[in-house]
């Protein structure tokens, strides 16, 4: 099982997730080279020359530069947000032709450089183009990891620490299934230091009957953010540095990625979120929440809607 040796990551689409990604990653210093791939090269250098600029004031040295698919060859992560995004009054799945065709032909770029590293997936709907990054690429269904509902799992967090006042990170909450409307929230599992949220809640009864706006809440959150100011990109940005985190550090972080999964949940053959053990090989494992009856029916209609989908 190839893992990464050095620590090279290669975003390939500079719009407005990615130069946000690009950013984060600066700051964070998680990596000693970024290179910026964008058909818009004028944009990149500007990216470049203004990112170089702050490196200064970053936790680490990175060295910023505009590159091309060439440059994947010795890439630890190489970083998919190129393609359409959605607009007002658009779904995900909505994306899917424009935004695989647009894949296929990066791909094919991309493995012509001899890149075997892990591919981290954002583009919508970015369980179908994860699929097909493993299709095309044809690296081990473990080297191709999606964005999957990581920022749903964030927001949902946020929202709920908002409600109880407790730090995001104090609580086990997860949303998972397609990163869109047949999302899920697994509220059987979710606690805060290990007490159950339900009966958490009957030690605060005054939030009794406000959680189930907390759900829509998170799956509307894109929408609206669109509505507002034209796309999502800084939520976003943070969970793919996060995922880049976790196998650059090697973490074995179970974050709430889409994932391949084959025979877990009862499924085969899909890429979705669920949460994963993620380290430098990628995904080490995909968990088996243990969900309820309602959520196991929900999980498996999301698994439906997005088989119609799959190249
Ligand atoms: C969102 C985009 C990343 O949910 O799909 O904001």
């Amino acid at each position: 099982m190839a893992h990464i040796s050095g620590n090279k990551v290669v975003l390939v689409g500079n719009g407005a997730v990615g130069s946000s990604y690009a950013f984060s990653m600066m700051n964070q210093g998680l990596c000693d080279e970024f290179v910026i791939i964008d058909l818009n090269k004028e944009k990149v250098m500007g990216d470049v020359m203004d990112l170089n600029h702050g490196v200064l004031y970053a936790p680490s040295p990175t060295k910023i530069k505009a590159g091309d698919y060439s440059d994947c060859h010795d890439a630890s992560i190489v970083v998919l947000c190129a393609g359409a995004a959605q607009k007002p009054g658009e779904t995900r799945l909505d994306l899917v032709n424009k935004n695989l065709a647009i894949f296929q032909s990066i791909i094919d770029e991309i493995m012509k450089s001899g890149f075997e590293g892990i591919f981290i997936v954002a583009t919508n709907p970015v369980d179908i183009l994860t699929y097909a990054t493993m299709k095309f690429s044809g690296l081990p269904h473990h080297r191709v990891i999606g964005s999957g509902t990581i920022l749903d799992t964030a927001r949902f967090r946020y929202l709920l620490s908002e409600k109880f006042n407790v730090a995001p990170g104090s609580i086990h909450a997860n949303i998972i299934g397609e990163h869109g409307d047949s999302e899920l929230a697994v509220w059987s599992t979710a606690n805060i230091a290990g007490m159950s949220l339900k009966d958490y809640l009957e030690q605060h009864p005054e939030h009794e009957g406000e959680l189930d706006s907390i759900v829509t809440n998170v799956k509307e959150a894109a929408y609206h953010i669109i509505e507002a100011k034209g796309a999502t990109f800084y939520g976003v940005a943070m969970g793919l540095m996060r995922i880049t985190k976790a196998i650059l550090n090697n973490e074995e972080a179970v974050l709430t990625v889409s994932a391949y999964l084959d025979g877990e949940y009862g499924q085969q053959d899909v890429y979705i979120g669920v949460p994963a053990i993620i380290n430098r090989h990628g995904v080490r494992q995909v968990i088996e929440s243990k969900l309820s009856d309602d959520e196991k029916a929900l999980l498996d209609q999301s698994v439906t809607t997005l088989k119609q989908y799959l190249p």
